[in-house]
């Protein structure tokens, strides 16, 4: 049964506002991650969330898709994830110290993911990342890191080599420029990275002969989700581990937003590979500050020696690894059944917005697994087929296209992610999509009346 209420006019947003408008006079340009500001007419204040529903500071409800950038895979404030935080907070928030908590996270994630041998936890997935070049470097006595165009690692001076190379800057199909979107950055930091394609496994090979015996490692997001969502195509995870194998080289699956989404074992289950090292962020902790480095003992061995430093106050954090044990607890339980049961979701929700574009005549074409999913629109004139890499996508997606639709569906109560990424969660249920659907329907109808296209 849908549960639409019958309003007349979309959403204002006058709280969120007045409250941004109040925060940019002691919060550095209001917000406190730089891709939040992308939210517009403003950065919206929430009040509460329940599931896949969310509330803001004026009342508006949305039937969520953006769900914590992904981290909350099991829902808005699962009441079994709240129980056991609260509970640990009575017995201490934060001990610096070992627990049993932490064991029983780590034996779980082992016993899901073939390849986690060891784990290491820290508080974010940029930490980790940090942590596993480190290794790899440590493990080769090598310096370079190989990365993929348009690949997110996290926000520090590492991770964002080569994310959003502009177009006039890239460099030609061979040689992919190694540029940084920050200001600050030290400089010598370019020169430890060898940036290639993606999803072409033979520019890949000529990548890694032209800096062979300098690389420590290859790092890749397994289903490219913070540029499009781009799935590998055949033969590339293997070629990245025969690479990996002929020349001593780590294989790093940063599955910050694919692990235990994409099924128990994550993307490299999913698609049948097994890394030396993993990163794992969100799903991970459910939307607390947790996240893990997985790997072989093997890659591991320079923690186990003391070799790499590897630390953190807040690392095994109690709140944290309470709020991990439910989660991982929860995909457990789903045995077999998980990842079809929110594919077939996700799949219901890309055909339902897929026939709305078609019926409003909007050149939308959702692409990825339905697990997570992106709302490509084509720009006036680019050609049909699927987006294969991150200068495909630069040179094909309509962002600006997308920005009104998205506020356009925000207005009615459907919230997707602002870069044009949409998650399902443990906690969708089939009259979401629905719900989500209808509502959908009143903002393509909106967008297709006042969209003007951009010079
Ligand atoms: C693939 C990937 N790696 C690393 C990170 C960094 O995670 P965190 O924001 O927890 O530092 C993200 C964040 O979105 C991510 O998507």
């Amino acid at each position: 049964m849908v549960r639409l209420p019958a309003f007349p006019m979309p959403y204002t947003f006058a709280r969120s506002k007045t409250l941004y408008e109040r925060a940019t006079r002691s919060i550095a340009a209001g917000v406190n991650s730089g891709i939040r500001k992308m939210e517009a007419p403003v950065p919206l204040y929430f009040a509460r969330g329940s599931g896949a529903d969310l509330w803001d500071v004026d009342g508006n409800h949305y039937l969520d898709f953006q769900m914590g950038q992904g981290a909350l895979f099991y829902g808005h404030a699962p009441a079994g994830m709240a129980d056991a935080i609260a509970a640990q907070a009575r017995l201490g928030t934060h001990w610096a110290a070992q627990c049993e908590l932490e064991i029983e996270v780590a034996e779980r994630v082992q016993a899901m993911i073939p390849s986690a041998e060891l784990v290491r936890f820290n508080n974010s997935a940029t930490e980790v990342v940090t942590a596993a070049f480190r290794l790899a470097r440590a493990h080769t006595g090598r310096p370079l890191i190989l990365k993929f165009e348009g690949h997110y690692h996290g926000w520090a001076d590492e991770g964002l080599v080569g994310f959003a190379n502009p177009a006039d800057k890239w460099g030609d199909d061979e040689n992919p420029a190694r540029l940084h979107p920050s200001k600050g950055v030290i400089p010598e930091v370019l020169e430890q990275f060898v940036v290639a394609r993606w999803n072409d496994p033979e520019h890949l090979r000529r990548r890694v002969d032209q800096f062979r015996g300098k690389i420590a490692a290859i790092v890749f997001e397994p289903a490219l989700c913070n540029t499009c969502c781009i799935e590998p195509v055949a033969g590339l995870m293997s070629t990245i581990r025969e690479l990996c194998d002929r020349d001593g080289m780590l294989m790093i699956s940063d599955e910050t937003i694919t692990g235990f989404r994409f099924g128990a074992s994550c993307a490299q289950g999913y698609y049948g590979y097994r890394p030396d090292l993993t990163v794992l962020g969100k799903a991970v902790g459910g939307g607390t500050p947790f996240a893990a480095l997985a790997g072989t003992r093997a890659a591991m061995a320079k923690i186990l020696s003391g070799e790499v430093v590897h630390a953190g106050t807040l690392n095994g954090n109690p709140l944290c690894l309470a709020a991990s044990k439910w989660s991982l607890d929860q995909v457990l339980a789903l045995g077999a059944s998980h990842p079809a049961g929110i594919q077939k979701l996700g799949a219901r929700l890309m055909a339902g917005l897929g026939d709305l574009a078609k019926e409003f005549g909007v050149p939308m074409r959702p692409q990825g697994p339905g697990l997570v999913f992106h709302a490509v629109i084509l720009k006036p004139g680019a050609p049909e087929g699927m987006i294969r890499d991150y200068r495909d996508y630069v040179r094909r997606h309509d962002g600006a296209r997308w920005m009104h639709l998205r506020r356009c569906l925000l207005e009615e109560g459907v919230r997707a992610i602002e870069r044009g990424l949409w998650t399902i969660s443990l906690a969708h249920r089939p009259e979401n999509i629905d719900e989500a659907l209808v509502r959908a329907r009143r903002g393509f109808e909106r967008h297709a009346a006042t969209w003007v296209p951009q010079a």
